[in-house]
């Protein structure tokens, strides 16, 4: 089922996480499509500075919305204002990473990702969904990660829940299917975003990895909506990439040529 990503004519786009990195680069390359657009984050400072920007640029309407997807209260409200007549193309995308073994974190900060990943992406799909199926058309797009496909040492939650989010997009695309809803779970490597910032915590140091593992933010947004529609559900950009993610699909390939990769 194909998508005309350009029929934005008086349509809405809502990305979450949009005050830095994939975000961001979604918001700009919509604004520039001529989308209206909720800008959600929770830097409010971050995302009014671009929420200003791409209404001068691009004359487009944008609404702002601060809220934690890790409590109840935030993703109600962000529920809230996904559930607009129009709305065309849905990116959830906040996410972070929050690095430490299983048996030494506490376990609230597990469910917390899982709220942000996952619970605030379900509830977000549900009302966009119906939303688009009032008018035979829209996009869900699910950031997961390459990680989604691998087994991840010192980062449980960060793998399974991406993990989840491919299960829940390929199903997904399957109730909608013929519906004119389509659905993508983009699955990134390594990319210069604010992800990997010094002072957040680090699954690696960036300094320490070779540059051809890295990609490009807006190589990635310009992928993932070149892809939508098209093809698999599951989207991987970049050739090292799929190759990881093959690998990863592998149990015993993995094993053998990474081994256990994060020894502390
Ligand atoms: N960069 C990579 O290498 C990479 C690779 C694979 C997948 N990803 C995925 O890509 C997505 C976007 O990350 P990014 O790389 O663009 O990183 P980023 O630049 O750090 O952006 C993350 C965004 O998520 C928002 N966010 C984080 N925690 C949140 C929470 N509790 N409630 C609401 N919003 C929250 C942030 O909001 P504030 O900054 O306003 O707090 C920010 O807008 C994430 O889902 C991440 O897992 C990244």
């Amino acid at each position: 089922m194909s998508f005309a990503l350009k029929e934005s004519e008086g349509t809405w786009a809502m990305v979450t996480g949009a005050s830095s990195g994939f975000g961001a680069a979604y918001a700009k390359r919509l604004a520039a499509l001529g989308y209206s657009l909720v800008l959600h984050g929770r830097d409010t400072d971050r995302l009014q500075a671009l929420a200003d920007d791409l209404q001068a640029e691009h004359k487009c309407r944008v609404e702002t919305l601060q809220a934690d997807l890790a409590s109840d209260e935030g993703i109600a409200r962000a529920v809230q204002a996904a559930d607009r007549p129009g709305l065309r193309i849905l990116v959830n995308n906040a996410g972070y990473g929050d690095p430490g073994l299983f048996q030494e974190r506490e376990v609230e900060a597990f469910i917390a990702m899982q709220k942000v990943h996952n619970e605030a992406a379900v509830r977000l799909a549900h009302v966009a969904v119906r939303r688009m199926l009032e008018q035979g058309s829209g996009a869900v797009v699910n950031v997961a990660s390459v990680a989604a496909w691998l087994p991840g040492r010192g980062s449980v939650m960060y793998y399974a829940t991406k993990a989840f989010l491919n299960a829940f997009s390929r199903s997904l695309a399957a109730d909608l299917h013929g519906t004119g809803v389509v659905v993508q779970s983009l699955c990134p490597g390594l990319t210069h975003t604010g992800f990997h910032d010094a002072g957040k915590p680090a699954y690696l140091d960036k300094s320490r990895t070779p540059r051809w593992l890295w990609m490009e933010c807006d190589t990635v947004v310009d992928f993932s909506l070149r892809m939508l529609g098209r093809g698999r559900v599951v989207q991987i950009p970049g050739v090292v990439n799929r190759i990881f993610a093959w690998v990863g699909g592998h149990d015993w390939l993995y094993r053998r040529l990474v081994g256990n990769v994060r020894k502390k």
